[in-house]
């Protein structure tokens, strides 16, 4: 086998099989990696030009009932002020979003109890009626298959819920024994079977990934064609287990993005914060590496510092809504704009509703 032989293959038929991601994954050169690059840059323009769709990110509350060992936001973080904004507050920042000219929303929390299902339905359904026209992208974690039905119902369009890691194994090191990545993997399937616009992904070069795990991970996307895939550097945080592990890697966040690119040319692909909070310029590399969306900060700046799920997480700067002109300046200087669209997955016929 030869790497570049494999990303002609995977540039041409979209997939590769097992021992061909291992082999492209552990056996590449530099000039494999930029060329991999450029054809993961070439491809995102021939499906969306040189623009970039944003998202409004409202991260609604900060009380989770899960323990993952890498989350700051952790049930067992004592160190942290917990929030949870009132509906009033979702909208306002709605408010600000729309006047700036975001058509997407998405509502990240913990999995939080103190946040009823019914509350987060209505809060749904006044955000698509107070903005026609927009998208609602939830990001709540696990629930049951009634209560995606019930949001879906009420008007989300989306829900990302990723997959953390598509190796059991590796799942095991990352969560605590009640969480299952046979439960997170019935999850996506429901969300995809109820209508929405899904979205997976997985932490890179988080504790206990080697070659195999993300191998794993790509077949998984491969097989599952999500909508959108959202990945980023592992980055420690003080208050969790994983406070002394070593970061994930950004050129390896960068590569993995190309790949991704290349195997689903069409989903919608986020330059995350922990990608841009990994290295200066990240969010642009990744952009360059074949991502198509950002997703700046929309949440009350009273409580940003409170949303930390790994240290020093960015949310102000071109990471924040507010920051449109340094996120326009950044774009601008690699050839790139905002595309002020809804940014539907161009999968999914007629996706407004
Ligand atoms: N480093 C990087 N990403 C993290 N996330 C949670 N904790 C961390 C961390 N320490 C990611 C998870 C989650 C998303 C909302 O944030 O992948 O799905």
């Amino acid at each position: 086998m030869d790497a570049a032989a494999l990303i002609d293959t995977l540039h041409e038929t979209h997939r590769l099989d097992r021992a061909q991601w291992l082999f492209l994954l552990s056996a590449h050169t530099p000039e494999d990696r930029a060329r991999l690059a450029a054809l993961a840059r070439r491809t995102a323009q021939a499906h969306f030009g040189n623009r970039v769709y944003v998202r409004g990110l409202i991260e609604f509350t900060n009380h989770c009932r899960q323990n993952c060992r890498y989350c700051g936001i952790r049930r067992d973080n004592r160190a942290l002020t917990r929030y949870r904004l009132t509906p009033e507050e979702i909208l306002a920042c709605c408010d600000q979003g729309s006047a700036l000219g975001f058509r997407t929303f998405v509502l990240q929390g913990g999995e939080d109890a103190g946040f009823s299902d019914s509350l987060l339905c209505r809060t749904v359904e006044r955000i698509k009626a107070r903005f026609p026209g927009c998208a609602v992208t939830l990001s709540a974690g696990e629930r049951e298959h009634s209560v995606y039905r019930s949001f879906f119902d009420a008007g989300a369009d989306r829900y990302l819920l990723r997959h953390e890691t598509a190796d059991a194994a590796q799942y095991r090191v990352l969560h605590p024994p009640e969480l299952s990545l046979a439960h997170r993997m019935d999850c996506l399937r429901q969300l995809k079977e109820i209508g929405f616009q899904v979205g997976a992904g997985f932490l890179v070069g988080a504790p206990g990934q080697t070659d195999e795990t993300l191998a794993e991970n790509l077949l998984f996307l491969q097989e599952f064609q999500p909508h959108m895939v959202g990945i980023g550097p592992f980055l420690p945080h003080h208050e969790t287990p994983f406070a002394t592990e070593p970061p994930g890697s950004t050129e390896q966040t960068l590569f993995l993005l190309s790949c991704i690119r290349l195997m689903l040319p069409q989903v919608l692909l986020p330059a995350t914060t922990a990608l841009g909070t990994a290295a200066a310029g990240g969010r642009e590399h990744g952009i360059l590496a074949g991502a198509n969306v950002v997703m700046p900060n929309l949440s009350p700046v009273a409580v940003r510092k409170q949303y930390m799920l790994y240290d020093n997480k960015l949310s102000s700067g071109g990471e924040s809504a507010q920051g449109l002109n340094q996120l326009r300046s950044q774009l601008d200087a690699i050839g790139y704009k905002i595309d002020w669209g809804r940014g539907d997955s161009p999968l999914v016929q007629s996706a407004n509703r």
